[in-house]
């Protein structure tokens, strides 16, 4: 079922409708504002379970347990740094989740395992005013099977997990559209697991040093690091030229009809014109890029593309986790080599 929360009456309805299934252990699709979560009371094993079952995720894979404030973020940590309260303070809520070591309450399955756990506090009234209403944080994961592009929309949530998930509330398209950045804060200093719109220049005029990635793929710390991790079905490559005539001739290399290649080009690069199944003009701003890049790469899926060609954005702080989800996308890199 889908249910829509366009005024208070819908709010209300839909609200309780989801603290009736979290507390029976069901889990529930939730807008967020970053993508759509598929969300299970954090504190019960069982119905974490069903959250991992549901997106075929590998158990390996831990989840980010949403909390509504600082207060119930200590709660599910063993240890609160300093400089986790200065983030919170700063970011919170927001599209930050903050890797600290787990307490006793967090169940092994959310963590992996592992001694930490992934918290954030979102950024959506929905999602805020169901956090606090259960009284228990929720373990959420982007509501898509596992491998696949995170949905932003309540429809796409539908067309990856069907009739499987019991409820799914439709808030509309998602503010930010891509995931959280993940910052581990359990160690020192601060590391980011995975970049997001809130960029690590931010950070550290927060809090000062902060290192980027460097974390052994292998491992699975944080498998969101992984190479091909969100990735549409068609092959997506990330390409600069010159002009219509450059762009072209390097389509004809691909070996693909025209009409099954997609052209994904910012506003800021002039018209083009082709018989390329779709061109389309995606925005110049990093922030509305990303708002609409997941739910573009499934239309052309939709569409049955089989190249989608997307034009190299800008290499500022601002497009570093646009291009992030990009590269890992993509089966080559920027200027069509091997990655
Ligand atoms: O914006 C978001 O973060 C969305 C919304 C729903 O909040 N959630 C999301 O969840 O993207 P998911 O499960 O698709 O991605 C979570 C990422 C994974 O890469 C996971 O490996 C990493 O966070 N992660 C979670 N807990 C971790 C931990 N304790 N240590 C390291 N990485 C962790
Ligand atoms: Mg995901």
């Amino acid at each position: 079922m889908i249910l829509r929360i366009d005024n208070t009456a819908q709010f209300e309805f839909a609200l309780q409708s989801a603290v009736e299934l979290l507390r029976a252990g069901r889990p529930v699709a939730i807008p967020t504002e970053t993508v759509y979560g598929l969300a299970a009371n954090a504190l019960d094993p069982r119905a974490v379970a069903e959250v991992f079952r549901m997106k075929k995720r590998p158990a390996a894979n831990p989840l980010i347990v949403h909390v509504s404030g600082s207060a119930m973020a200590r709660d599910c940590a063993r240890h609160w740094p300093a400089i986790a309260d200065k983030l919170a303070a700063e970011f919170w809520p927001g599209p930050l989740t903050l890797v600290v070591q787990r307490s006793s309450i967090v169940p092994d399955i959310v963590t992996a395992a592992g001694p930490t756990v992934g918290l954030r506090f979102p950024a959506h009234p929905f999602a805020e005013a169901l956090i606090r209403e259960c009284g228990f944080p929720l373990a959420a994961p982007s509501a898509n099977r596992s491998m696949e592009v995170s949905p932003t929309t309540a429809a796409h949530v539908a067309e990856s997990l069907g009739d499987d998930v019991p409820l799914i509330i439709d808030a509309g398209p998602a503010r930010i559209g891509i995931e959280s950045t993940v910052l581990d804060v359990s160690e020192s200093p601060p590391r980011v697991l995975r970049p997001g719109m809130i960029h690590i220049d931010q950070l550290r005029r927060s809090i000062g040093d902060v290192i980027f990635g460097g974390a052994d793929e292998s491992n699975l710390r944080s498998p969101g690091l992984l190479r091909k991790h969100y990735a549409p079905r068609a092959r997506l490559v990330i390409w600069r030229w010159q002009d219509a005539t450059e762009l072209l001739a390097k389509t004809r290399e691909l070996g693909v009809p025209l009409n099954a290649i997609h052209i994904l080009i910012r506003q800021d690069s002039g018209p083009l014109m082709g018989s390329f199944g779709r061109i389309e003009c995606l925005p110049e701003e990093p922030e509305a890029f990303a708002r609409s890049l997941y739910s573009e790469l499934r239309k052309s899926d939709a569409a049955g593309a089989r190249v989608i060609v997307v034009e190299a954005p800008p290499e500022t702080p601002e497009w570093t986790a646009i291009w992030d989800r990009l590269t890992r996308a993509s089966t080559s890199g920027p200027d069509g080599s091997a990655p």
